[in-house]
């Protein structure tokens, strides 16, 4: 197993992934930990991560055992972690003359075993203020920068290697390969990690998290919060209950699909809650797509509190997070415009005082779908497209109201029912109907018709962040638009929507 230390860098997390890749076993420890404590797990080697502070802060700045560094097994140190491996050998750190931020080219003077089969400029992402200047006895210079004399270091005899950038994220590209490097002929690591050794360490984790005590888990019927209760159930069984809001700006048939799936799991511990009244009460007579999020999102929290209430006392909430909303919700990007709000369920845990339990918050959405096989999870559930927390709300434009409600499921039911028998249904990101507030004229049989129109949308996309209109074959489109306008009673118009994202979003509001 490797451990991989954490100095406090936003991309510890990511070094974790990217072991993970290599398909070996890696955990995450605090610096504080003692050398014993780590000795004990055996490791074939240590990464330090990168981190905010200064080496030279003092008692302040984090620090390990010296031990740890000190050759016994292989170490590599990112960023602050070659700082901090310098100053502990007897190197000298001080601010950088030039600070780099951003991304730099390395030359490779001495390849070693780290660089080993890898080009001698190579592009890299630095981020970083401090440096080292002088190298500690023993150790040799791998690389450099036009600014930074030191790129990277290493006393090879001891395996301990540094280097001022960081491999683990994308913008290096040659990132993978240098940890893989590191991995394989540096510590001699070999292929072995599964996801069901990840399964019994959370096991194990969430079990002693919890004790005794019970947990509540509000589902939506997507990915996450499938995974993340089924997850938990394994740990503590009927210690959890599950809550789940029918709010009735579903997809059609979704209150059934989450009975089926989770009935036999969860057993009475599965609640479902016809919340439909109450939210269809609430937004009564709203348009505004920012005032619809903010009341759907309220409610939940209302409906979802009432309802754990009189599941007596519950100490902890399941949440279904994955890293990059951890990321996302560090704030790391600096301050942006609100363009939707999104509604979670960020508000529950502040309302009723519980702690969370968040088993997914350091895995990617591919990750958790293959935990989710791993825990038995249908793949019906697991590939489904992603689904707006508001719902059908945001797919209806203008005020929602049920017969609305009604016009938008069906003719959703007959995009999803038509891409998957088309066979394109896991190569969209999402496809789905959107009911607009416009009537057109039509003729049908011999009569004039004056309805309602229906939008498609599909969109091709890698995390929602860019989007492309999908380019989905004309029989498709025409059977959908066919089905559409002679099943449901009320929609005379089917328009396809062929804008990308930016400058237009993927859901209407
Ligand atoms: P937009 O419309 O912003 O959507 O391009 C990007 C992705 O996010 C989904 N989406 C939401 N998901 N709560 C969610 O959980 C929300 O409030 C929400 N709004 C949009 C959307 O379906 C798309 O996949």
């Amino acid at each position: 197993m490797i451990i991989i230390l954490d100095f406090g860098s936003q991309y510890t997390q990511l070094i974790a992934r990217r072991v993970r890749e290599f398909k070996v076993y890696c955990e995450i420890l605090p610096h504080t930990v003692s050398h014993k404590e780590i000795f004990k797990k055996n490791p074939s080697g240590i990464i330090l991560s990168g981190g905010p502070a200064s080496v030279n802060g003092g008692g302040k700045s984090p620090s390990c055992d010296k031990e740890i560094t000190s050759g016994r097994v292989p170490v590599l140190g990112i960023c602050y972690g070659m700082q901090l491996l310098a100053h502990q050998h007897g190197g000298r750190v001080a601010s950088a003359r030039r600070r780099e931020f951003g991304h730099a080219e390395i030359s490779v003077e001495n390849a070693g075993e780290l660089f080993k089969g890898l080009a001698s400029n190579l592009n890299v992402w630095m981020s970083h203020g401090d440096e080292v200047q002088n190298l500690p006895q023993g150790f040799v210079r791998l690389a450099k920068t036009a600014n930074a004399e030191m790129a990277a270091m290493a006393w090879p005899e001891k395996k301990l290697y540094g280097v001022q950038f960081h491999p683990e994220v994308a913008h290096t590209p040659q990132g993978k390969q240098i940890l893989s490097n590191f991995l394989f002929n540096i510590c001699r690591e070999s292929v072995d990690w599964k996801m069901s050794s990840f399964i019994e360490s959370e096991i194990k984790r969430i079990k002693a998290q919890v004790g005794a005590d019970r947990a509540v888990c509000g589902m939506s019927g997507g990915v996450d919060s499938a995974v993340a209760s089924v997850l938990v159930h394994r740990a503590i069984g009927q210690q959890l209950h599950c809550v789940f809001v029918d709010n009735g700006l579903l997809r059609h048939g979704e209150k059934e699909r989450v009975e089926e799936v989770f009935r036999k799991r969860f057993g009475s511990h599965l609640h479902i809650v016809d919340a439909r009244k109450d939210f269809l009460k609430k937004l009564k007579g709203v348009a505004d797509p920012e005032k619809k999020r903010k009341i759907i999102g309220k409610t939940f929290i209302e409906v979802f509190d009432r309802e754990a209430k009189k599941l007596g006392k519950v100490k902890f909430l399941v949440q279904g997070t994955l890293y990059p909303d951890l990321i996302e919700s560090q704030s790391v990007r600096g301050p942006s415009a609100v363009i939707k709000t999104h509604h979670n369920v960020g508000g529950l845990p502040k309302k009723m005082k519980l702690s969370l339990i968040e088993p997914l918050k350091f895995l990617f959405k591919d990750e958790v779908r293959e935990l989710g096989a791993e825990l038995g999870l249908p793949s019906e559930i697991l590939k489904r497209h992603p689904f707006p927390g508001p719902g059908l709300a945001v797919r209806i434009l203008g005020d929602v109201t049920e017969e609305k409600l009604k016009l938008v499921s069906l003719a959703d039911k007959i995009v999803e029912e038509e891409i998957r028998a088309a066979g394109i249904y896991e190569k969209l990101w999402q496809a789905f109907a959107v009911l607009i507030p416009v009537r057109t004229v039509g003729v049908m049989g011999d009569d004039r018709t004056y309805e309602r129109v229906a939008v498609l949308r599909a969109v091709t996309s890698a995390d929602a962040m860019t989007a492309d209109w999908a380019d989905i074959p004309k029989p498709v489109l025409s059977k959908i638009s066919n089905r559409i306008i002679n099943e449901i009673r009320g929609i005379n118009r089917v328009v396809y929507d062929i804008s990308s994202k930016p400058p237009a979003t993927i859901e209407w509001e």
